[in-house]
C-alpha cells in the first residue's frame, strides 16, 4: 500500500540565489560577502565559486520549465538582498526586483506556488564593511527594510515569505567557525564573512540576527499585502531519543528546547530559556526593550531544514533529565562529511516541534542529501542511495504527519546541483544533474520518483 499524504499536501524543491544564480553584477547588483569570500584562497574547495553556478539568471525561464514538468508543486528560492539594494540600503535597484518579478510571474504561470527566502546567507559587502555585518544592529534594521520593501513589492504574487535560512549555521560558522572531525582528523568550517569572534561578541550577533528576523516580520505585516504568511526555515537541533519509551521521548523532547536555545525556542516563545541562559554564564546577548517582542512575533509558520539527528539521547535522573548518547565511530553517513545517515530525523523534528510549541503550520523547507552522481552511458544518472535516502525521509515524515504534526510540505534540496559553500561544485545535491561545463540539465532517478510521488501524493 503507498503512503498517502493528507490532500493538499506540497511537494516541493528548494534553492537559494547564490548558489544557482550567477552574474555577481549583472543590472546593477552589488557585491555580497560570498563573492568576497569565494575570492580569498583556501576557503573553497578547488578555488570555486557562484560566479557562474548554473547560470539560472539567464535559465530561468527553461529551469521553471524543467520544474513545471517534473510536477513541482511549490519551490522555494532566495532573493539576493543586494540584488535589491546594491548597498544594503539607501535607494533600491529596479532591475533587480525586475529580474524576481519575471521568476514569480514564470512559476505562476506554470503553477508553481513560489516561497521567496529573504536572507539565504549573502549580506550585501557594504554591510559587512560599514558594519561587520550582523554584529551591528544597523544590519537587524536594513533587513527590515529590505523585508518590508520586498513585501510591499511582491506579495501580490508570492503569498510565502520566509525571512532567515539556518540562523544557526550562518552565525556559528560565519562569526566563529566549527570544528569538525573529518576523516580522522579535526577540520575548521568556516562560512563567509569567515570571522572568529570570541564567545560573548558571538552571543551579540546570534541576538541581531534573530532580532533581524523579528522586525522583518513586523515591517512584512506592516507593509505586505493581508493574506502573506511568513516565517522562518531554521536547521532545528533534533534530539532523538534511543528508544520511544515515554521517558526517553520526554527526555528528547526537553534536550530540543535547550538545544534551540539560541534561536528556535525564543522565537517560538518570545524569550530565551532561563536555564540555557544560565549555562552560557557571561556570554548572554545584550537585550533591549522591544528586541523580545520582535523575536517573539507570531508566525504563520516554522520552517524546519532536516537533514540529520544534533544529537541521541536518554532519560537521566537529573534537574535537566536528559544525557547525551555518544555516537558511534562507525555510524552510517551520506556523502557530506557532516550527514550522519538517520531518517527518524524527520519524524522526532517535527513530531517534538508539535508537542513542544504547537505551531499551526511546519514546512519541511529542507531534507535532501549530496550523492556522487555522474552521467552513465545513455546520459542517465542513477542516484540509487539518494533515492533510498528520500523514501526512508519521506516515510518518517509521514509517520510525523500521521501522530498530529501539522507538517502541509516538504521542500527536497535541492531542485539542482549547485554551488554547496565551501565544498564548491562537485557536492552534488540535485534532483536534477548540472554539467557545469554546457549546462545541460539532466533529471535524476530520483527526480522521476519525485514527479510520481507528487502526481500520486504518496511515496513512489
Ligand atoms: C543547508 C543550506 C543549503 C544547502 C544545504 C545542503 O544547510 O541551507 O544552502 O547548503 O544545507
Amino acid at each position: 500500500m503507498p503512503l498517502r499524504f493528507p490532500e493538499g499536501f506540497l511537494w516541493g524543491m528548494a534553492t537559494s540565489a547564490y548558489q544557482i544564480e550567477g552574474s555577481p553584477a549583472a543590472d546593477g547588483k552589488g557585491p555580497s560577502i560570498w563573492d568576497s569570500f569565494c575570492k580569498v584562497p583556501g576557503n573553497i574547495r578547488n578555488g570555486e565559486s557562484g560566479d557562474v553556478a548554473i547560470d539560472h539568471y539567464h535559465r530561468f525561464q527553461s529551469d521553471v520549465a524543467l520544474l513545471r514538468d517534473l510536477g513541482v508543486e511549490a519551490y522555494r528560492f532566495s532573493i539576493s538582498w543586494p540584488r535589491i539594494f546594491p548597498d544594503g540600503d539607501g535607494e533600491p535597484n529596479p532591475a533587480g526586483l525586475d529580474f524576481y518579478i519575471r521568476l514569480v510571474d514564470c512559476l505562476l504561470e506554470a503553477g508553481i506556488r513560489p516561497f521567496a527566502t529573504l536572507y539565504h546567507w549573502d549580506l550585501p559587502q557594504s554591510l559587512q564593511d560599514r558594519f561587520g555585518g550582523w554584529q551591528r544592529r544597523e544590519t537587524a534594521e536594513a533587513f527590515a527594510r529590505y523585508a518590508g520593501y520586498v513585501a510591499r513589492k511582491l506579495s501580490d504574487r508570492v503569498r510565502d515569505i520566509i525571512t532567515i535560512n539556518e540562523f544557526r549555521s550562518f552565525v556559528d560558522m560565519g562569526y566563529r567557525g566549527v570544528e569538525m572531525a573529518v576523516g580522522g582528523r579535526t577540520v575548521r568550517i568556516s562560512l563567509a564573512p569567515g570571522l572568529a569572534l570570541e564567545p560573548k561578541a558571538l552571543a551579540q550577533v546570534r541576538h541581531l540576527a534573530l532580532l533581524g528576523h523579528g522586525l522583518a516580520v513586523q515591517a512584512i505585516r506592516a507593509e505586505g499585502r493581508a493574506e502573506t504568511r511568513v516565517g522562518p526555515a531554521e536547521n532545528v537541533e533534533v534530539a532523538v531519543p534511543v528508544s520511544a519509551t515515554p521517558a526517553n521521548i520526554a527526555a528528547a523532547r526537553a534536550a530540543m528546547r535547550y538545544l534551540n536555545g539560541p534561536f528556535l525556542t525564543p522565537m517560538l516563545e518570545g524569550a530565551y530559556d532561563s536555564a540555557w541562559l544560565a549555562a552560557q554564564g557571561e556570554n548572554t546577548p545584550e537585550v533591549q526593550p522591544g528586541d523580545m517582542e520582535a523575536i517573539g512575533a507570531p508566525l504563520d509558520f516554522v520552517g524546519l531544514n532536516i537533514y540529520r539527528p544534533a544529537i541521541y539521547v536518554m532519560a537521566e535522573e537529573s534537574a535537566r533529565g536528559w544525557q547525551p548518547v555518544r555516537i558511534n565511530p562507525s555510524h552510517p553517513k551520506m556523502d557530506s562529511a557532516w550527514h550522519l545517515l538517520d531518517p527518524e530525523a524527520l519524524y522526532w523534528g517535527p513530531r517534538l516541534v508539535h508537542d513542544l510549541w504547537q505551531p499551526e503550520i511546519i514546512y519541511l523547507t529542507e531534507n535532501g542529501c549530496a550523492a556522487k552522481d555522474a552521467l552513465g552511458a545513455e546520459g542517465e544518472v542513477h542516484d540509487t542511495d539518494r533515492l533510498m535516502y528520500l523514501r526512508a525521509a519521506m516515510t518518517a515524515l509521514h509517520r510525523a504527519i500521521a501522530d498530529g504534526a501539522p507538517v502541509a510540505g516538504n521542500f527536497f534540496w535541492s531542485a539542482f546541483d549547485n554551488f554547496e559553500w565551501t565544498d564548491g561544485l562537485q557536492r552534488r545535491f540535485g534532483l536534477v544533474h548540472v554539467d557545469y561545463e554546457t549546462q545541460v540539465r539532466t533529471p535524476k532517478l530520483s527526480a522521476h520518483w519525485f514527479c510520481e510521488s507528487a502526481r500520486t501524493n504518496s511515496i513512489a
